[in-house]
């Protein structure tokens, strides 16, 4: 096995290992203000949406996770099955292994064969060759391009880029592909900074990947032998915290909530906050593990769309683009952290 292959295999067993049953992404600091008199109607066309010029069941997705092994395919196809059968986007993990590896391929097409005309996010990592970065667009029929930014996960990993320069690429990639991009983080979160000097130069979408889930810091910590990469531990921005942030800076762009999102309320607060999808990584992983069938993931698909239903109608809300509408307040901590940012 390839040593990208592996590290792909050693994601997964971790990632597992160390799923979170109770992720702290800050969204306790969103306090929702329910109104007693909703005048609403509990109806499922109130959470289908629009994603990439597909309709989708639900505003919630399979986030990035894996492709590139032998162990992926398997993943991969099981996903895929999950996906076309509750009509849900899906979004592959970095395919930039195929620049050296183009015998992995098969890996990431089990999704497009299993879900022909489903929602697939491709995935890449930002030093991809706009080309290959083109190519694999093309062979995946990828709805949309998601490019990673993940400088902390590298700095964590042995093997990892020591070389951060990303810019000038990710905007040549911009030119070529034919699809949206989405610039996103691995679950350190996206600052508003950056955001704001990628969207100036016409990036559309940005999922900010937030601390609070999966922590690549701890996954890379036990790949390495010497483990002392903890000082990298604390270094992210929360899921709850980059989406405020950031859509108080910027509101022409669209955001998508991800990090330490496993259940509804918290899809929800996401779109009360302000974000157009929501994407589900490590929960979702640790589900389809469980079986072959993927029976265990399909009926978690199905409690999060229908309590999210719930939640819609006791809100009195009855389109997702009305959602942003809720009232809420925030904690002190988030308001503290508002005001300096
Ligand atoms: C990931 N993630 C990820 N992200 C990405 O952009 N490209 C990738 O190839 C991968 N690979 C990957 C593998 C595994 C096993 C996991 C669990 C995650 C990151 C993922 O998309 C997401 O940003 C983070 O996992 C945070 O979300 P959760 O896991 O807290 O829901």
């Amino acid at each position: 096995m390839s040593q990208r292959s592996q590290r792909k295999k050693d994601h997964i067993d971790l990632a597992n290992k160390y799923y979170l049953p109770h992720p702290d992404a800050d969204f306790s600091g969103i306090n929702l203000i329910r109104p007693a008199l909703p005048e609403s109607k509990i109806s499922s066309d109130s959470i289908q949406t629009n994603f990439f010029h597909k309709i989708a069941s639900a505003p919630f997705f399979i986030e990035a996770m894996t492709g590139g092994s032998d162990e992926s395919y398997e993943i991969n196809r099981r996903l895929a099955f999950c996906a076309k059968k509750e009509n849900i986007a899906m979004a592959l993990g970095s395919a930039s292994i195929l620049e050296k590896e183009p015998e992995q391929l098969k890996s990431f097409v089990i999704a497009r064969e299993i879900n022909p005309t489903g929602i697939l996010l491709a995935n890449i990592n930002p030093l991809t060759k706009p080309k290959v970065a083109d190519q694999i667009v093309k062979e995946l029929q990828a709805d949309a391009l998601q490019i990673h930014l993940n400088a902390v996960q590298e700095a964590a990993m042995t093997e990892g880029d020591r070389d951060f320069h990303w810019l000038d690429n990710i905007l040549e990639i911009q030119q070529l592909v034919n699809v949206p991009l989405i610039i996103k983080e691995v679950g350190m979160g996206l600052d508003p900074f950056s955001v704001k000097k990628l969207a100036k130069l016409g990036i559309n979408y940005f999922d900010v990947g937030g601390m609070g889930g999966t922590n690549f810091v701890h996954i890379e910590n036990q790949r390495t032998a010497n483990k002392d990469n903890l000082f990298l531990d604390d270094l992210g921005l929360s899921t709850v915290k980059s989406l405020l942030s950031n859509l108080q800076e910027i509101s022409h762009v669209n955001f998508i909530a991800s990090g330490g999102i496993n259940s509804s309320i918290n899809i929800f607060k996401s779109l009360v906050l302000g974000a157009k999808y929501v994407g589900i990584a490590n929960h979702f992983l640790h589900l389809s593990m469980q079986d072959k069938n993927g029976t265990a993931l399909i009926s978690e698909i199905q409690k999060l769309k229908y309590q999210l239903i719930i939640l819609m109608a006791l809100f009195g809300i009855n389109k997702l683009d009305d959602v942003k509408k809720v009232k809420y307040y925030l904690s002190l901590e988030l308001t503290n952290f508002l005001n300096q940012i």
